[in-house]
């Protein structure tokens, strides 16, 4: 199909400035009100091709709600007018940590650490510009902190290796991964709270989490609450405490892009190379299943992994963790998803009962996930699979528009519709216009 990019470039740049919010973007205007952290690291590339100062104050913005631990909250808070939204921060009471700023207020848990590779992501377009340089100067060392936050209360066993304790921390909210540990929550004798959920008010509820789901999201935040949102006691008493295959490959390329950044700056990166020594080993040896051809989670209570495939495995081409043997497994399994009828990428096993093509992260396309494998394709040396990632999302959105996630299934989306969730989606726009521009 005839896809018209300045056209697109020009809607993104729009869409862009239209949910600008005083120097930091909403992932979208009425069902994610607020600042969510890994939105806006996405965001901040889109912005640094063409205005600047808005991809700084992204950035900046994102640090204000940081804790005293190093952790960069999910959400941030950042006016408090929006009352009905669930779970907002007085829901949330991450005053129970001293280290949780006072303002902006936030949320008690993180999401997938990209900014490590989004400051070299900003360099790399600007590598003469000494504004680029002062800017990764100020930030740095609170990204390190962050990492450092990672690994100090998310790697019990000092593995190199790093939990979440909430299907949210993922960025991932309702894979089918996440079901069996979530089903292990006793929620009978949970006491959970009354709460009133907004999102299935705005968006289709048959593309949304289920109620089962929000109970049990409930839970587990009560749980971090209930541990100050730090302590070891999570890693103690979550049912739900996983090694998960993207937060771990984001980790890895974030630390790899520390360094690479902080040895040109002159800055101290060993604390980072320390880590780094032990990550990508433990990734292959833990994370591996040779029958799947993938990566895929570890469930920490369990003790063992995640019998999946699934979308977050294939970040580890980006962070460039497999062999190329390994890659070349991954990739073939997106040739055949590309040969027999879906659009690139499916975010769970289409041949699985649990693929649902329209139910949030059960089955449909991301666009930050084709973004992320289209640099992992051009990395390994696949440079015509990497087009057909870049080329299904170009046309999705131009077909369909800038939605939160879109129709896996090519057949359907002749019959029913192709895009879901959030329309005028933040990070849609700046990685449509990111591939159109900068590839
Ligand atoms: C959903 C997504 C998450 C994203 C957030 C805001 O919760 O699962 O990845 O950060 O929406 O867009």
């Amino acid at each position: 199909m005839k896809i018209n990019e300045l056209e697109l470039v020009a809607q993104a740049k729009e869409i862009l400035y239209g949910n600008l919010r005083g120097g930091f973007t909403v992932p979208t205007a009425r069902l994610y009100p607020f600042q969510w952290n890994w939105d806006s690291g996405f965001v901040s590339i889109g912005f640094a091709n063409f205005d600047l100062e808005a991809a700084f104050s992204e950035i900046h913005s994102l640090l204000k709600g940081q804790w005293t631990n190093g952790m960069i909250p999910h959400i941030i808070f950042h006016s408090e007018t929006e009352k009905d939204y669930f779970p907002n921060w007085d829901f949330w009471e991450t005053n129970v940590n001293p280290g949780a700023p006072n303002t902006p207020k936030t949320s008690g848990i993180t999401q997938p650490p990209v900014l490590g590779f989004v400051l070299e992501q900003l360099w790399e377009k600007h590598p003469d510009n000494p504004q680029v340089v002062d800017f990764i100067k100020a930030v740095f060392p609170k990204i390190v902190d962050f990492h450092q936050f990672w690994y100090e209360y998310r790697d019990p066993y000092r593995e190199g290796l790093v939990f979440i304790y909430h299907p949210w921390e993922s960025g991932r909210d309702n894979s089918p991964l996440w079901d069996a540990p979530m089903n292990r929550i006793d929620l009978e004798n949970a006491n959970l709270p009354y709460y009133q959920r907004r999102d299935i008010t705005i968006a289709d509820a048959s593309e949304r989490p289920t109620k089962l789901q929000y109970d049990q999201y409930v839970y587990l935040l009560q749980l971090g609450k209930k541990h100050l949102y730090e302590g070891k006691g999570i890693a103690e008493e979550s049912e739900f405490l996983i090694q998960d295959s993207m937060i771990n490959a984001l980790l890895i390329s974030s630390n790899d892009s520390l360094i690479r950044i902080g040895k040109k700056l002159n800055l101290d990166v060993g604390k980072i190379e320390e880590w780094q020594q032990q990550s990508k080993k433990a990734y292959n040896d833990k994370l591996w299943n040779d029958s799947l051809g993938t990566y895929t989670g570890y469930d920490l209570r369990q003790q063992e992994q995640l019998p999946y495939w699934e979308i977050g495995g294939t970040s580890a081409l980006f962070a460039g963790i497999p062999s190329a043997e390994k890659a070349q497994k991954i990739v073939d399994h997106l040739k055949e998803l590309n040969n027999s009828g879906y659009f690139i990428m499916p975010s769970f096993d289409v041949h699985h009962e649990y693929f649902d093509s329209r139910r949030y992260w059960r089955g449909p396309v991301w666009p930050q996930m084709n973004w992320l494998i289209y640099f992992g394709l051009q990395r390994y040396g696949y440079p015509e699979m990497a087009d057909i990632v870049k080329q299904d999302l170009l046309e999705l959105v131009s077909r369909f528009g800038f939605h939160e996630y879109f129709e896996a299934q090519k057949h359907l989306v002749e019959t029913t519709h192709g895009g879901y969730g959030g329309k005028s989606f933040s990070w849609t726009a700046s990685l449509v216009l990111d591939l159109i521009l900068a590839t």
